[in-house]
């Protein structure tokens, strides 16, 4: 399949270039010595983790310890609500160990800082997700972790905070700027520069310089792969249309990559937080323009000063001024859509999942369950499938406090 210029059936052999380009996004904005160590990383990833004894050990860790795969279903109630006739599905990354799809990477990068013989790996956080994911993998492979988060999300996520303690990591507080995810990653990335002979950065998302958005990208890719299989084996074909939250974008890409040479329609959701004037949302790709922020060229928002905006979401896990190049990339190219949910019809859509179906979903990835309602009452027919990338145990506090109970 065709989409501009780029040719889907080799997409994955193109994307990313040598040098971690996805057209003009991606590469690798970032100080000489840290090159070195990146260049390090890009190494050991395309020697060991395409070995066989890489790849094995990686299999046999989702399935024994993961417990992937994690499976779809069938969302009948919610379904027969719409009216229209369109089936809606979730891939359920909430059932993921840890409760989100953000141990899918975290245990390669573990296993990849153990095959280098590194003995520390450090990290940012949003929602927690990603630092629970990364303390369990630490614990697992016995590695020492530090995770970097901004004091409102400490705040905001705190039974995350407990559960990467009680794993045994250490939770740095930052206190600059924001505090959100942003202010976490520039504060994890100066202790990764004096740490990088020892540590290795274990990035929480398709973002940051070369090799991540394309490693990230690969770890995740058993979503859309299990997806798709489960997916035709499931209805006898494919879904009409994919969707998938997008923060940084790593459950994204994970589920997009196994449909983007399909005939399938491919939704990215962005949060629209409270509205679309700077500040009140980060919709970076609907809004945003090119830059260069975090060792990566990408689409971003930015101030008036062109440094990056700051940003607001209800949901931790988005609430960043960019998302990684090869979403810039698909963007620009018009192979997924990218559009927006505001806060109040992401906690109509959280309510709605857990009151018709049963399941609890991550505040993250209600924005993607609250799209696809949206998106299966204009279609007259067809089928949705719904990455739902994480659980709603770590949202619960924050949002009977702040929404009380419907
Ligand atoms: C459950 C969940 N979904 C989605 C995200 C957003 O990250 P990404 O866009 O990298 O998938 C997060 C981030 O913390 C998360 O916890």
């Amino acid at each position: 399949m065709k989409h501009g210029n780029v040719e889907f059936d080799t997409y994955f052999k193109n994307y990313p270039d040598a040098n971690g380009y996805f057209g003009k996004y991606g590469g690798s904005y970032i100080a000489p010595e840290l090159q070195v160590a990146m260049n390090e990383i890009a190494e050991a990833y395309q020697t060991i983790c395409k070995s066989s004894k890489f790849i094995a050990e990686l299999r046999r860790i989702r399935k024994e310890f993961q417990g992937r795969p994690t499976p779809i279903s069938y969302l009948e109630r919610l379904s027969n609500s719409i009216g229209t006739g369109v089936q809606l599905y979730v891939k359920r990354e909430d059932l993921n160990h840890t409760g989100a799809h953000k141990l899918n990477h975290c245990m390669g990068e573990a296993l990849l800082a153990k095959y280098m013989g590194k003995k520390k790996v450090i990290a940012e956080t949003g929602a927690g997700q990603h630092g629970v994911a990364l303390a369990t993998a630490a614990a697992y492979f016995g590695l020492e972790c530090d995770i970097y988060m901004g004091s409102v999300d400490i705040k905001k996520q705190a039974p995350n905070v407990a559960r990467m303690k009680i794993l045994g990591a250490r939770v740095i507080e930052v206190t600059e700027g924001l505090a959100t995810l942003k202010e976490a990653v520039d504060a994890a990335f100066t202790a990764y520069c004096k740490e990088y002979k020892d540590a290795i950065y274990c990035i929480g998302s398709v973002v940051g310089p070369h090799p991540f958005p394309m490693m990230v990208r690969d770890f995740q890719s058993v979503i859309g792969i299990e997806a798709r299989e489960q997916f035709i084996s499931m209805t006898g074909e494919l879904p009409d249309a994919v969707v998938a939250c997008v923060g940084g974008g790593s459950n994204a890409m994970g589920m997009f990559s196994g449909f983007l040479n399909d005939p399938v329609n491919i939704y990215g959701v962005e949060p629209l937080g409270r509205g679309n004037k700077m500040g009140d949302h980060a919709a970076s790709l609907t809004y945003g323009e090119e830059g260069v922020m975090h060792g990566f060229n990408s689409i971003m928002l930015k101030d008036e000063n062109g440094e990056p905006a700051p940003v607001y979401s209800v949901a931790s896990g988005l609430d960043y001024p960019s998302s990684g190049p090869e979403h810039a990339f698909l963007h620009d190219l018009g192979r997924v859509k990218y559009d927006v949910v505001n806060d109040d019809e992401t906690i109509e859509a959280f309510y709605t999942l857990a009151r018709l179906e049963g399941i609890i979903p991550a505040i993250e990835s209600s924005h993607a369950v609250a799209y696809g309602i949206k998106l299966a009452k204009t279609m007259g027919k067809g089928s949705v499938l719904i990455n739902l990338s994480g659980r709603g145990d770590k949202d619960m506090d924050y949002i009977i406090e702040k929404y009380g109970i419907r």
